[in-house]
């Protein structure tokens, strides 16, 4: 049985006086959150110190935004799993379509952070997608066949997440239509070959469209941007039904 993973991504928002006042409404609110799910929240670096003190991880785990192949060296800007685990954060996001648009990402880049996260005992939750352009030119499949065989070579499938995010769908208020989303989140499935692997969708999920998402066969969570930024939507959404 596959757990349901309810993913957040708060991008570049909120400081550490955010976060707190964020938590503080926040964790009551899921306090009887159903044992068939883990709820995840990705904060920016700062404030994952300030997280890491005030959630319990009975069923609040912290992920970070990214996460290098080496543990320590020359890397401006970069963040290693030693000084992530040191914090506590258990999952972490790589191949966003944003770092992948505004820096130039590469899959093979995406695939050495995807296994270094697992071989330091982390689990990557990689982020796959198409265009507008390439969706409208039938390529959707095509697309997202070389992100998983590319950004997933040497992975363990027991010890990852996949999400799904059409890139035209991501912060536009544009949801892919669910039955469309499950076609390509069973692909992704298929494309891995184990039936026991997480597959989120991401893209404009809010708590109007959350349940219909949920109901889906091939969906086994979702990641979520902008309305994970407030606590009360955030709630219903991880309070789906
Ligand atoms: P959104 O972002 O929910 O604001 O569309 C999703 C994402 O970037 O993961």
């Amino acid at each position: 049985m596959r757990k349901s993973v309810i993913a957040g991504n708060w991008k570049m928002h909120m400081t550490c006086a955010d976060t707190k006042k964020y938590l503080e409404e926040f964790l009551p609110l899921i306090e009887e959150i159903p044992n068939d799910r883990k709820i995840v929240i990705a904060p920016p670096f700062t404030a994952i110190s300030t997280f890491s003190s005030y959630t319990n991880f009975d069923y609040l785990n912290i992920a970070s935004q990214n996460i290098h192949w080496e543990d320590k060296g020359a890397f401006t800007a970069e963040i290693s799993p030693n000084m992530l685990i040191e914090h506590k954060v258990k999952y972490a996001i790589v191949g966003h379509s944003e770092p992948r648009k505004y820096f130039s990402e590469s899959d093979e880049q995406i695939n050495k952070r995807a296994v270094f996260a697992q071989s330091s005992g982390l689990t990557p939750i990689v982020c796959v997608g198409e265009t507008l352009e390439q969706r409208e030119r039938g390529e959707a499949d095509r697309v997202i066949t070389r992100q998983v065989e590319q950004g997933l070579e040497n992975t363990d499938p027991s010890n990852l997440i996949v999400a799904y995010e059409p890139i035209w769908a991501i912060g536009t208020g544009k949801t892919c239509e669910a039955s469309d989303a499950n076609k390509i989140c069973a692909l992704i499935r298929r494309l891995i070959g184990f039936s026991d692997v997480i597959i989120q969708y991401g893209g404009s999920v809010k708590p109007n469209n959350i349940d219909e998402i949920m109901s889906m066969s091939d969906i086994d969570g979702v990641l979520v941007g902008g309305s994970s930024l407030d606590p009360i939507s955030f709630s219903r959404i991880a309070n789906f039904e």
